[in-house]
């Protein structure tokens, strides 16, 4: 195992009816900024139930978050903030809501020059950040106990992620049962995302980690498990089955002591910047292609996946890796995620786009450091 530091200072509050805590999660003291998207929690009644939890209080909203959240529209809050005496911020949606507002939280105490610096260079300098809390609506990204937030930047079609300890949230409200009003296609990319991240912090090679494997399997088998039944009906277990393990999926817990490798993320971002495709599905398109690609580096992992997860025991080492991808698309394929960047009409003229911008930044990905542009190039090309 490697050495590693865990630090997560996320107060979770799980279950049903527990919106109402907001109140008295908050200072009573400070000016709130609520952040919300496009108006999915007026409908769902999420809205109302955090107004009324914070009636009385100073509260000021600032609605129209995008899905993968604009730059652009961050700093019109962050204009705000500057002019309002705000001294914390509620996240009330997704993940795309709650990153913004990581982000806007940051950008309002940044000093350095335009605030795009801070994705440039991955949150190393956010000094300081506005207090923020949230009340999630979307199992998928695990944002809600995270450090991390992915922003769009519109002029440049960019799409990049920065960390900081600054902008953990304080605490995170996570009651199942608002993802009642999810269309069938958000709940598919939140079983995708949360399958993609534990993978991202497993498929690699093995350095001695049972419990941190073990974990990550529970984890993947949830999700497989409660698919069904969370495409199918609204049934509060397994709502909550799925809402906590998309959180337990990216909340720093998996990562401890093992090796990474978020190619799929890297590669994923860009289809998302390019051609629009939806995080999830991004994913989903790249990730059996790059474990076809690194195979022999990463086909340890994947048989022990296959064994433990989807309980393949027959054939050797390289049949059981391949089951894994098999079933990984199989998978996808069950909860009506598409797998090919054919089923989004991308071309093999397309990707040259993605492939020249890992060729310009340079960047060099994958657990053993051995994926740049070519093999990003090789890599889509398996995805056609
Ligand atoms: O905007 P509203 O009207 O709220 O509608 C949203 C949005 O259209 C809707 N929605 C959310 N909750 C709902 C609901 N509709 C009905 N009922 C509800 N309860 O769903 C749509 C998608 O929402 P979004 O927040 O964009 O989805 P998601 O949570 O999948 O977030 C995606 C973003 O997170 C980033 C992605 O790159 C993408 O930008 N990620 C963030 C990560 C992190 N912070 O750690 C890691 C991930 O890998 C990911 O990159
Ligand atoms: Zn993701």
């Amino acid at each position: 195992m490697n050495n590693f530091e865990f630090y997560n200072p996320v107060r979770v509050v799980f279950g049903k009816g527990t919106i109402g805590q907001v109140r008295k999660l908050i200072d009573a003291e400070k000016k709130v900024m609520m952040v919300y998207g496009g108006g999915s929690i007026k409908k769902n009644g999420v809205y109302e139930q955090v107004a009324r939890a914070l009636k009385g209080r100073d509260l000021v909203e600032f609605g129209g978050i995008e899905p993968n959240p604009l730059y652009e529209t961050c700093l019109q809050a962050v204009e705000r903030i500057r002019t309002e005496d705000i001294g914390f911020l509620l996240a009330v949606g997704g993940g795309s809501v709650l990153d913004a507002t990581k982000f806007i939280a940051a950008a309002a105490c940044y000093e350095g020059g335009e605030p795009w610096e801070i994705l440039t260079t991955g949150g190393r300098r956010v000094k300081a950040a506005l207090p923020l809390g949230d009340v999630l609506t979307l199992p998928a990204t695990g944002s809600e106990m995270n450090c991390f937030s992915v922003i769009s930047r519109r002029s440049t079609q960019e799409k990049l992620a920065f960390g900081s300890p600054l902008v953990y949230p304080v605490f995170s409200i996570l009651d199942p049962e608002t993802t009642y009003s999810l269309p069938k296609k958000q709940l598919r990319n939140g079983l995708v995302d949360a399958f993609a991240h534990v993978m991202e912090q497993y498929a690699t090679y093995s350095v001695s980690s049972p419990l941190q494997d073990r974990q990550a399997e529970a984890v993947v088998r949830t999700l497989i498990d409660a698919a069904g039944d969370v495409l199918g009906r609204q049934d509060y277990d397994s709502r909550a089955s799925f809402m906590w393990a998309a959180t337990c999926a990216l909340n720093g817990v998996l990562s401890c002591g093992v090796v990474q490798d978020w190619t799929t993320h890297g590669i994923g971002h860009e289809l998302t910047a390019f051609f629009g495709v939806a995080h999830a599905e991004s994913l989903a398109i790249v990730m059996p292609a790059l474990w076809q690609h690194q195979f022999e580096q990463k086909k340890g992992k994947l048989a022990q996946l296959a064994r433990r997860v989807w309980h393949v025991i027959q054939g050797d080492e390289d049949s059981q890796a391949r089951a894994a991808i098999e079933k990984t698309v199989e998978y996808f394929h069950s909860v009506e995620m598409p797998t090919r960047l054919s089923d989004y009409d991308i071309t093999e003229a397309d990707i040259q786009k993605v492939v020249e911008r890992f060729g310009q930044r340079g960047d060099v990905l994958g657990e053993h450091k051995n994926i740049k542009a070519p093999q990003v190039e090789e890599i889509l090309k398996l995805c056609l």
